[in-house]
């Protein structure tokens, strides 16, 4: 698809030169004092009359709230500050804020909904059994820690081009805010060591993790100097920097001998615009992440799937042993269909319409029964094998006062990604390569089932292809205008903890913020039986005691979550945060 612009052109790529210094200097005085000035010459028409009373941002953390607020006091809409929150974020949470990662984007603008899709690509070197010993088994950690789990990173061109396409502000304006937090530095909070400390034995001797982050301590103020000059180079040239000039050459410089990503995998690298998921579901429109996201589709088939079994539903009550019985079972089916036929739809024609399509769905829901006994019928794709042609994540939700709204969900995959920072750059690498299958039948780290673990190997590795995703950025409409804007990390739970918050707020009249507090549980196919609980609500006594009493087991995860949105009710949105994280609710006038 092209590109419009609506401003006034911007610098083309040019080689890059050497001064970067003087250059990160400029950029970060102009941000001195936390004001982004605006840039009046480029605004070629006058913003449309505001729709809404405020803008506003459900973020993971206070600076990237802070850096919304200083875009948004520039005249910035919500594709600026979405851009200018995800580079920020890869200065002050790089668990998961990145540039070295991919992710997508689902947005509303001046009343049209688009989606973007930057997620990582295989290299051109990948083959399908890469990470196979001898014997044919994968090799432990192969794919997630250290230069081979790197996967083409796409995040830096995905904000170039959002913020080509809509943006109204400088390109280096929004670039301000992140450049002036790895110059300065920020003050890391606890949980950002703590996650720091988690990783630190996985990638000793293996990556070079510690000598960029043995310094990241709560309450010390942590510098990046060479991140700030990466940055610097990108707003200075551009996004393709990252891909073709000297940042390109460091990345190729760190896999040379160790990794796949070449130089020539960068320069072929571009993010795509996709048509978003749409259904209708309860009086609202869901725009949500199409395929290479099964999570869009899992999302959708769930609502419907409740939906039409309100009759089973009638008087079950919110997370009783019950409710939670009638839910893993849809789950059971989602879950079934996603390991089936989901993939990248650049490498497989992907059944979305079948899968989406409401008679389908009502007889998948009929399969769903309270007395059923857990695991005691075998739950098979629904679509049979007649196929057609065949934790770590970050989520923000923006709106601008235009009535504008951006989803945005990004990885490095698993905490701090691969582990591997490029030298030089001070960034670290993905590892999404993870996400595909390693082999038919293998279980991923997200200890579920691999996704396309199947006969068709809609998800196995190949050049170019993009590994399937859970990552379901989404924005609900209600006559045509945004009512909700929301997301959330977690792997696959990301979609049953997205359907889970819907279900709180629409089918049980809760506010945002009860929502977001109220119980999550997990689960899915395999393993048959299981749900998950989390510490901030286990499930405990009476419920455990009925459920297990069920034939379930229950086994308690380190996270559910921590998901961000933002309701529109009237004209002022009600941003609110996931009380199990450090994100930061805002409302900015
Ligand atoms: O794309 C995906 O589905 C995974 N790479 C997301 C990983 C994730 O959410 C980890 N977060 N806690």
């Amino acid at each position: 698809m092209s590109v419009p612009t609506h401003d006034a052109p911007r610098a083309p790529f040019t080689s890059v030169s050497f001064a970067r210094l003087v250059m990160v200097s400029a950029v970060v005085v102009a941000f001195a004092g936390s004001v982004v000035t605006p840039a009046p010459a480029l605004a070629k028409t006058p913003p449309p009359k505001a729709a809404l009373d405020a803008s506003a941002v459900a973020v993971p953390d206070r600076y990237s709230a802070d850096t919304a607020q200083q875009i948004f006091a520039a005249g910035g809409n919500a594709v600026d500050a979405a851009v200018a929150i995800a580079f920020t974020l890869a200065v002050t949470a790089p668990d998961a804020g990145n540039l070295g990662g991919g992710g997508f984007m689902t947005v509303f603008m001046d009343g049209k909904p688009y989606f973007l899709d930057y997620r990582e690509r295989a290299p051109q070197q990948a083959t399908r059994e890469m990470y196979l010993d001898d014997k044919g088994n994968p090799v432990p950690g192969m794919s997630a820690v250290g230069h081979r789990a790197v996967a083409v990173p796409g995040t830096v061109d995905g904000m170039w081009q959002a913020q080509r396409r809509f943006g109204k502000l400088k390109w280096k304006q929004v670039l301000g805010p992140a450049l002036r937090y790895a110059t300065d530095g920020f003050q890391a909070e606890p949980w950002l060591q703590q996650r720091r400390d988690a990783v630190v034995k996985t990638f000793a001797g293996k990556t070079n993790f510690d000598a960029y982050f043995s310094n990241l301590k709560a309450g010390v103020t942590y510098r990046q100097p060479e991140l700030a000059q990466t940055l610097a180079r990108i707003a200075d040239d551009g996004g393709r920097e990252f891909y073709e000039g000297r940042t390109a050459e460091l990345i190729a410089q760190q896999m040379y001998g160790h990794g796949l990503v070449t130089k020539q995998d960068l320069i072929q690298y571009k993010a795509v615009w996709r048509q978003p998921l749409t259904a209708d579901w309860n009086g609202y429109r869901v725009v949500t992440a199409p395929p290479p996201s099964s999570g869009g589709v899992g999302l959708i088939q769930m609502l419907k799937m409740k939906a039409a079994l309100k009759q089973a539903f009638d008087g079950v009550e919110l997370n009783s042993a019950p409710y939670i019985h009638l839910i893993a079972q849809i789950e059971d089916r989602v879950f079934a269909d996603r390991q089936q036929y989901m993939g990248d739809p650049d490498s497989f024609k992907v059944p979305v319409d079948k899968l989406l399509d409401d008679v389908y769905l009502a007889q998948r829901a009929d399969e769903v029964k309270p007395d059923e006994v857990p695991g005691a019928t075998p739950v098979k794709p629904g679509l049979g094998d007649a196929m057609p042609e065949k934790a770590q994540t970050t989520h923000f939700s923006v709106v601008d006062k235009w009535g504008n709204a951006v989803s945005n969900t990004y990885t490095l995959n698993g905490p701090f990604g691969s582990g591997v920072v490029v030298d030089g750059g001070g960034f670290l690498l993905n590892d999404a390569m993870d996400d595909f299958v390693t082999k038919p039948s293998g279980a991923s780290t997200a200890g579920a089932s691999q996704p396309g673990a199947n006969s068709l190997d809609t998800n196995t590795i190949a050049p170019g292809r993009r590994p399937l995703s859970s990552m379901t950025p989404t924005i609900l409409l209600k006559d045509d205008k945004v009512s909700l804007v929301i997301g959330t990390p977690g792997g696959s739970r990301i979609l049953t903890s997205i359907f889970q918050v819907m279900t709180d707020l629409y089918d049980f009249n809760m506010t945002p913020t009860d929502a977001l507090a109220a119980l999550r549980f997990h689960h899915q196919l395999l393993p048959r039986k299981t749900i998950y609980f989390e510490p901030y609500h286990p499930i405990t006594g009476e419920l455990a005691e009925q459920l297990q009493g069920m034939g379930y087991a229950l086994e308690g995860q380190s996270f559910n979550g921590d998901v961000q949105m933002i309701r529109i009710d009237g004209t002022l949105p009600e941003p609110a945060a996931d009380p199990r994280g450090a994100g930061v609710a805002r409302v900015i006038r």
